[in-house]
């Protein structure tokens, strides 16, 4: 039982394999959380202590209790406008203009199996069990029901909170929050995801200041700018040590997580959909579900903590995974020619990408309407006649018949002023009556809280689908949300727009990936702009970014590997130099780095050398071998970007019998000091050979070796001397019997 409920302490205790949570109904019934942490044994509601903090105000009920104030006691869910001046999880008003919810226990439930929420993407299992636990603020009438899944092998708490109006008249939500946690004692600091278009996932780390700091997005989008990932870790906490808890919604909208140091030296930490710009009309008997959240906890530092989100991802929240080494190794026709092709020049890159052994030939923008720059065509999904004049189930019959899997570039959400779409429907753009609309790429937002649009999208999608032999699609999504009004809503619904896109998104892809479980799915919004476990339900994998640079790359893909599987990394071998920072690297390295991801091409193989068009052959068959252990190994950061002269990250087999090893050399020096690594995750005991050390970009070689696991992980490995311009190396080590 992952989920025991105790009689007398009125308590509900939720324990994982290294966690405990509890929580307990106290005075007035007012939910209290008692603890989250290490696993212990008993009732944590020793801990907190009744003391007067001034100006902290005491419900009516226990005015004989000065020092008893939900201002200092932690919550399980916190209120507004009933005594507890921290961050609020949910605020209501009604008809009346009462504002404010006080919320007390009504009941629970313990059930088997794991709870869905409304038009969201949730988490799944069998091996989950689920607590309901319904809260009631008797004056507005409005009902709060906290969900609580626990996954106990797999270290996973998820939370959210079905908030329904139970009351006689309407309700207006201001605010609704998936899950509220408060971390009463210690010090922490606050690890996020922060940073822009061809710069995503940038790992910060910092000590939290008084007062309130935020993780947010209102840009329709989780965004570029700033991940819907937390962590919070004790100063002392490393990759290999120390405690984490990690916040991260499955929400691909306006996100938003504050992190409050309060007076007393408690940290709370309230996530779910940004309030800012937010309301939601409740009418009597209507729910609102916010979305699900997966908390995490590690004893043992950060690299534990992904490994438990890794896992996780791919085989709970991902509804279509695909095991990397299953999905095809594709060639993107975009940075090879962007939108300058036809048919012959498509045909030409299909050949050059079946001579060299990829998989699938994926054309990316510009095959549709009569698109020849992004200033036109979104919204035309059909071919483009002069540059595909025989039509695209011609050109896709012949890419087909070569043997090549085919994959399509769309942008849904999309209407270009210049197509045939907008001319049509005008009134399916976002856009206030009369002003004019902002432009971002030249385009504009299709409304997709409105059905008829989601229907027609389905419609257009599924006939592409169903007529072509498509088996992937790439779905982008260049420009964020603004004039934000729809013609379908009612005055005070509007509020609830940038929630319903979000829902109207979620409901085209969730018929999508039904309707084509085949197809596989890869999510994009300029580079990684919506990088995110709501997205990740349904495509497995999610173009990291636009820059291909392989540096760049090391530190956005080392940002997301704190939260995100290697799986879900979209990453390819660009061309050199760089088309987005003009810098030149060896061409083994771009591999390597595109290697910690789902790997792929995107450059014209035309414009390669004879040598250069051998190296790729090569490289996909050291990455057909190691694929499995890349997309499904536990992953262990070595190096930080910028922290070293290297970058290094390691994968282990579930099995520990083999491990890839991976490093970058970024700061070349005269004179070297000795490269030297620790490697983790092995078996103490066990030999392992250095089967292949491959080096790319520098001369240099190793010796067999054959050592222990011990040895390579505390005594660690001596590279040779790599000289060279961002050189890098892949080891691969085999346990031997
Ligand atoms: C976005 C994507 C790119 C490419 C272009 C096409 O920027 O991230 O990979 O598909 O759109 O316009």
């Amino acid at each position: 039982m992952s989920i025991v409920f105790d009689n007398e302490k009125h308590s509900f205790t939720l324990t994982t394999k290294n966690s405990v949570y509890q929580m307990q109904i106290g005075p007035l019934g007012y939910l209290l959380h008692l603890y989250y942490g290490r696993r212990a044994e008993g009732c944590f509601d020793y801990l907190h202590l009744e003391r007067d903090c001034g100006f902290s105000p005491n419900p009516y009920g226990l005015q004989d209790k000065r020092g008893w104030s939900l201002d200092t006691m932690p919550q399980e869910y916190s209120g507004t406008n009933c005594g507890d001046f921290r961050l609020s999880s949910v605020d209501a008003e009604t008809a009346s203009g009462q504002c404010g919810a006080d919320l007390h226990y009504m009941h629970h439930e313990i059930r088997p199996g794991k709870y869905t929420l409304e038009g969201l993407p949730t988490a799944f299992g069998n091996e989950c069990e689920t607590l309901s636990v319904t809260l009631r603020d008797e004056t507005a009438g409005l009902e709060v029901e906290l969900l609580y899944g626990v996954f106990e092998e797999k270290d996973m708490i998820t939370r959210a909170a079905r908030i329904r109006n139970g009351g006689s008249g309407p309700i207006r939500l201001r605010k609704a929050a998936s899950a509220c946690l408060d971390l009463p004692f210690g010090e922490w600091e606050l690890v996020h995801f922060h940073g822009r278009h061809t710069l995503e996932r940038q790992f910060a780390r910092q000590v939290l200041m008084n007062g309130i700091q935020t993780v947010a997005s209102k840009r329709g989008a989780s965004s570029h700018q700033h991940n819907p990932f937390v962590i919070l870790c004790e100063p002392e906490t490393t990759e290999g040590a120390g405690s984490c808890f990690g916040v991260m919604p499955v929400y691909s909208g306006n996100h938003r997580t504050d992190i409050e140091l309060d007076q007393t030296g408690s940290v709370r930490v309230v996530t779910g959909i940004n309030s800012e710009g937010f309301s939601w009309l409740l009418e009597p008997g209507q729910c609102f579900d916010a979305p699900e959240v997966l908390l995490t906890y590690s004893p043992s530092g950060f690299a534990a903590l992904s490994q438990t989100y890794h896992r996780f991802l791919r085989e709970n929240v991902c509804r279509h995974y695909i095991p990397l080494a299953e999905r095809p190794i594709l060639l993107n026709s975009w940075e090879a020619m962007y939108f300058d092709f036809d048919e012959d020049k498509l045909l030409g890159l299909a050949g050059e990408a079946k001579e060299l052994g990829v998989d699938m030939l994926v054309i990316d923008d510009g095959w549709f309407g009569h698109r020849d720059d992004d200033n036109s065509s979104l919204g035309d999904w059909f071919p483009n006649v002069r540059k595909l004049p025989h039509g695209l189930g011609t050109l896709l019959q012949k890419i087909d018949s070569m043997g090549l899997k085919i994959g399509l570039w769309v942008e849904p959400e999309m209407v270009s002023e210049d197509s045939e779409l907008f001319r049509a429907h005008p009134d399916w753009a976002l856009r206030v009556p009369g002003r004019a609309p902002t432009l971002g790429r030249s385009q504009l937002v299709l409304d997709l809280s409105r059905p008829e649009i989601v229907n027609w999208l389905f419609e257009t999608l599924a006939s592409l689908l169903r007529e072509l032999p498509i088996a992937y699609i790439k779905w982008d999504m260049n420009r964020h949300l603004t004039d934000l009004y729809s013609g379908s809503l009612p005055a005070d619904r509007q509020g609830e727009l940038p929630h319903r896109y979000v829902l109207g998104l979620y409901d085209l892809l969730d018929r999508l990936t039904k309707t084509f479980p085949d197809v596989l799915f890869e999510g994009c919004a300029g580079g990684g702009g919506r990088f995110d476990a709501g997205m990740l339900a349904y495509c497995p994998q999610i173009w990291c970014s636009d820059n291909t640079d392989p540096v760049a790359r090391l530190s956005i893909q080392y940002g997301t590997s704190f939260g995100y599987p290697i799986s879900a990394m979209g990453a390819h071998v660009s061309t050199a130099p760089n088309h987005q920072t003009g810098r030149t690297t060896p061409f083994g390295t771009r591999a390597t780095v595109a290697m910690a991801g789902t790997f792929g091409y995107e450059l014209d193989p035309a414009k390669l050398t004879a040598a250069e068009k051998d190296e790729i052959r090569q490289q996909l068959k050291r990455f057909r071998a190691l694929r499995s252990v890349i997309g499904e190994g536990d992953y262990y950061r070595l190096a930080a970007p910028g922290e070293r002269r290297f970058t290094a990250w390691q994968q282990v087999s579930a099995d520990k019998r083999e491990s890839l090893v991976s490093l970058v050399l970024t700061e070349p020096e005269a004179n070297p000091r000795p490269l030297h690594i620790k490697l983790k995750g092995l078996e103490s005991d066990a030999v392992y050979a250095l089967r292949e050390a491959a080096f790319f970009g520098c001369a240099a070689s190793m010796p067999q070796l054959r050592l222990t696991g011990s040895a390579l992980m505390y005594a660690g490995v001596t590279l040779p001397i790599m000289l060279g311009d961002t050189p890098s190396v892949q080891m691969l080590w085999q346990k031997e019997d």
